[in-house]
């Protein structure tokens, strides 16, 4: 689209979660413009919904070295070691350096720092605010110290469209700026250009290519999308991580659905089955906080087996004064919804929660295209390999954003003239959105297998063919949807094997003989 407006800025930051506010704070002291977009208000991406916490080996037995197995293990043989490594020893600073910053952790009464457990980690590692209101509380931190920085200016209600870059997509084409769909804010109102000289992609993930996620409305891997566009290469999307204990709400209820935090089993919560037996004892030497993979699948067979929709999450035993102070937002949430968890069991059952692929990036954040850097749930570090640890992300954020604001300065690149962009897609309509959601989770969700991925490929490329009637932000988000979802599923079909997050039914074992490597999705002509 032709830009009605133009503005330059060094940086262009695409993103206002932990990755993205925590680089654009941390550059603006080195780089002289930094300019925030994002799609909505800046705390509506998925850090404002982080429950649990953020993992680091921040307690006075624990040491990043049983972080970095942990981490590891959940991430079954598909982790980038050198990346979980910068992980686990820069995570206590980096954790430190945001509380510096003010966000206010849950401390003990002898005032130590409190640290609970969650899935997969062998310590009380996780550090958490207000109870189960972690992300909300970082994000409220980030955002007063963004709004007390004068030099970060941001714009909201903007999507980024596009990548401009200075020569051909995936052939040494770099960043000279991004195109913006701006919704009612003012001068800069539809769509318009900003010529930069870097970009760091921190627009989060993917979780509305399902049906039911746990992930906001925003998260339609927009920035995967157009990185993809601009020639970067995408790694690992067929990790997709459902979280074991999303509230069940019926058949009906599709997109956001309330998380239960798996820190609610880390003080003891268990799952049961309709005839109250323990889901998840003999399963794993952790039980109920075995990997979150792990899981997900005890729950799905056995939701399989008996043909229930759903299974149960007994936390009636920690009592009401516990639930109060510990999970206040869990529980408001789950009585807003007529359960009431300290005298019910809670209905739950796996629903799309996390990417562990994205734009894949070296040790510092940098991708394959020249200017380009990505961090958070939108790159794949490599940290999380096929299945992510509990509460490494907001971490992952955090550090790798760090990262990229200590070497982006010195590689800022020189202005340069955008070429004419030949890549904007054929706009799908978003009427289709809900389709293509059905039919991922039906296909292309927790359990997969050549026929249904085939199906879903098929379903798909059929979506591709009803257009836009307006290039309305309804139908970017719907094609970039699309985009992803067709490459995800390209990659889930490859990967014959069970490993972590991919479960394929007609594959059940991991085969590390064949399938050890990754699978990277790149675009050419058009075509992933
Ligand atoms: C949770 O609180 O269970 C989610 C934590 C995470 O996804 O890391």
């Amino acid at each position: 689209p032709d830009p009605g407006w133009t503005t330059r800025a060094d940086v262009v930051v695409i993103g206002s979660g932990i990755a993205g506010l925590t680089a654009a704070l941390r550059l603006r002291e080195h780089v002289d413009r930094v300019l925030v977009v994002t799609k909505d208000v800046l705390a509506a991406g998925s850090t404002q919904w982080a429950q649990g916490g953020i993992a680091a080996a921040l307690g006075p037995e624990d040491t990043p070295a049983e972080h970095e197995l942990d981490t590891l293990v959940a991430g079954a043989g598909a982790c980038d070691a050198d990346a979980v490594r910068v992980l686990v020893t820069e995570g206590p600073e980096a954790v430190h350096e945001l509380i510096a910053l003010g966000a206010q952790f849950d401390h003990s009464p002898d005032g130590a720092l409190s640290l609970t457990r969650e899935g997969g980690h062998h310590r009380d590692r996780i550090a958490h605010a207000g109870g189960d209101a972690t992300g909300a509380e970082i994000q409220r931190a980030l955002i007063a110290a963004v709004e007390a920085a004068p030099e970060i200016e941001v714009i909201q209600h903007a999507l980024a469209v596009d990548l401009l870059l200075d020569g051909p997509a995936g052939e040494g084409g770099g960043i000279a700026g991004v195109t913006l769909h701006v919704m009612g804010e003012g001068q800069r109102d539809g769509v318009g250009a900003v010529h930069c000289r870097a970009v760091v992609l921190a627009s989060g993930g993917l979780g509305q290519v399902f049906s039911q996620t746990t992930n906001p409305a925003v998260s339609t891997g927009d920035g995967m999308a157009i990185a993809l566009r601009a020639g970067a290469t995408l790694r690992d999307l067929e990790f997709v991580q459902f979280h074991p204990t999303v509230m069940y709400l019926g058949p009906d209820s599709v997109g956001q659905q309330p998380l239960i935090s798996e820190a609610v089993r880390g003080e003891g919560a268990f799952l049961v089955d309709f005839e109250g037996r323990r889901i998840m004892e003999g399963v794993h030497e952790l039980a109920d906080l075995a990997p979150r993979d792990v899981v997900a699948k005890a729950i799905m067979r056995r939701m399989t087996e008996t043909g229930h929709p759903h299974m149960w999450l007994d936390a009636r035993h920690l009592g009401g004064a516990f639930w109060e102070r510990r999970f206040p937002t869990i529980l408001a949430t789950a009585r807003s919804h007529d359960i009431d968890p300290v005298t019910e069991l809670i209905p739950v059952a796996p629903a799309c929660h996390y990417a562990s692929g994205g734009a894949a990036t070296d040790l510092w954040g940098r991708t394959d295209v020249p200017g380009l850097y990505a961090t958070g749930e939108a790159a794949c570090s490599g940290v999380h390999g096929a299945n992510r640890l509990a509460s490494n992300s907001l971490l992952e954020g955090l550090v790798f954003s760090r990262r990229i604001a200590s070497v982006l300065p010195d590689e800022l690149r020189p202005w340069a003239e955008p070429t004419t962009d030949e890549r904007t897609p054929g706009l799908v309509s978003g009427a289709v959105r809900p389709e293509l959601q059905e039919v991922m989770s039906a296909r292309a969700g927790v359990l997969r297998s050549a026929d249904g991925l085939g199906d879903a490929a098929g379903h798909l490329e059929k979506l591709t063919g009803v257009p836009a009637d307006t290039p309305d932000v309804a139908s970017w988000e719907t094609t970039n949807l699309l985009t992803i979802a067709g490459a995800l599923v390209e990659a889930a079909a490859l990967r014959e094997e069970t490993r972590g997050s991919h479960w394929r039914e007609d594959f059940p074992e991991r085969d590390d003989a064949r399938w050890a490597g990754h699978f990277d999705v790149r675009m050419r002509d058009g075509e992933t």
